[in-house]
């Protein structure tokens, strides 16, 4: 049996729902999240860093939840919704948690972006009333090496604040915004 014969035997269809939709993809048992959302699937906006649950840099949201996509086969995946980056800002405009990142200079090189955005936006979808602390505890849970994290968790903070706002405005009525801004800064890239 040849090389190639044999991979072929070793692969398998798998089924994922990613950013809302349906994907069907032949690979080996043994591949991660990761390399089939990046290699696969195309969407290389979920980075590789460590590829030892350490850096947090392939955090995707897994049923809403953040998980780091490098410890997981992409086979366990499959009947979940999983999220990754392009999905916060599938047009044109930044979503207000990268609006936010943009406007508190949550980023330098930007390989991290990716996992801390995934890492707050699953977090602040399930704790909206988070605190500054909180922020901070979660946010270390990923690695960063340029900005010193400050800016990280302002970003966070700044859209937490603003999402409550927005929320509260519109449960009052007076509200005529829908979107939960992080600012009143444009939005455009
Ligand atoms: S690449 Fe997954 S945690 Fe570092
Ligand atoms: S912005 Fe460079 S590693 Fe975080």
């Amino acid at each position: 049996m040849t090389d190639t014969t044999r991979q072929a035997l070793q692969q398998q269809l798998i089924g994922l729902h990613v950013n809302g939709e349906d994907h069907e993809v032949l690979t080996e048992p043994r591949r991660t999240l990761v390399d089939v959302l990046r290699h696969d699937l195309r969407l290389t906006g979920t980075h590789v860093g460590c590829e030892h649950g350490i850096c947090g840099a392939c955090t995707v949201l897994l049923d809403g939840s953040p998980v780091r996509a490098c410890l997981m086969f992409a086979a366990q995946a499959e009947g979940s919704e999983i999220r990754t980056v392009e999905s916060l800002a599938p047009g044109r405009e930044l979503s207000d948690l990268q609006q936010a990142f943009s406007e508190h200079h949550g980023l330098q090189c930007g390989f991290c972006t990716p996992g801390f955005l995934m890492l707050a936006e699953g977090f602040l979808a399930e704790r909206p009333e988070a605190s500054k602390e909180e922020i901070r505890e979660v946010v270390a849970s990923n690695l960063c090496r340029c900005t010193g994290y400050q800016s990280i968790v302002e970003a966070i903070d700044d859209c937490a604040t603003s999402r409550r706002a927005a929320l509260r405005h519109r449960i009052e009525g007076t509200g005529e915004d829908e979107e939960a801004p992080c600012s009143s800064a444009t939005r455009s890239r």
